[in-house]
């Protein structure tokens, strides 16, 4: 288990955050990102960095929290590779959760791949649960699973 610093990133973050989306499996358009941190942007999109303790500072995470048709809704959450199974993904769920319980949602949603079995074990042991597939969602069509989960959530033992 690691314990990050988990705070709101700002503008400052996004080389870190750019970098990171650049490991991912589907990178977002840098334009994108950079768009969510335009002063006055307005979008009502937060991100929430994991960072290391002390001075350093290095981003190893970070969760992107929006909304869609009444809910909350997880747009992102990703984790260094090296860092990886040591909770640092369930402790910025956590934090997208209690963000978004601040914010007066009831629910969190997601989608996910279907074949993504690694985030969907992190999201069932967080109480989320199926509730619909969109057919082929994804640029290379595969399917995603929504999951939604009831604020705030809990650690299923
Ligand atoms: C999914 C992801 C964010 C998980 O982050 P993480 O920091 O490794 O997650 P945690 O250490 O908090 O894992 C919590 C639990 O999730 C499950 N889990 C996480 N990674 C897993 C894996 N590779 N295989 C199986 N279960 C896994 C386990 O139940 C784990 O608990 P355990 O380690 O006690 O067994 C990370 O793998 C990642 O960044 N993946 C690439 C991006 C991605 O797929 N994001 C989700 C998009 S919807």
């Amino acid at each position: 288990m690691y314990v990050p610093e988990i705070r709101f990133c700002n503008a400052a973050d996004l080389p870190a955050l750019l970098s990171l989306n650049a490991l991912s499996a589907c990178p977002w358009p840098e334009s994108v990102v950079e768009g969510d941190f335009d002063e006055g942007a307005g979008v009502g999109i937060t991100y929430l960095g994991a960072f290391t303790t002390g001075a350093s500072q290095e981003l190893l995470g970070y969760a992107v929290l929006g909304r869609e048709k009444g809910d909350s809704l997880l747009m992102a959450l990703i984790v260094r590779m090296e860092f990886r199974r040591r909770g640092i993904g369930s402790q910025l769920l956590a934090a997208a959760g209690d963000c978004a319980s601040y914010l007066g949602f009831a629910h969190l949603r997601l989608r996910v791949r279907r074949s993504n079995a690694a985030a969907i074990a992190l999201y069932e042991g967080m109480s989320f649960a199926k509730r619909s597939v969109s057919r082929g969602y994804y640029s290379n069509g595969e399917d995603a699973i929504v999951m939604s989960a009831r604020l705030p959530l809990e650690v299923r033992s």
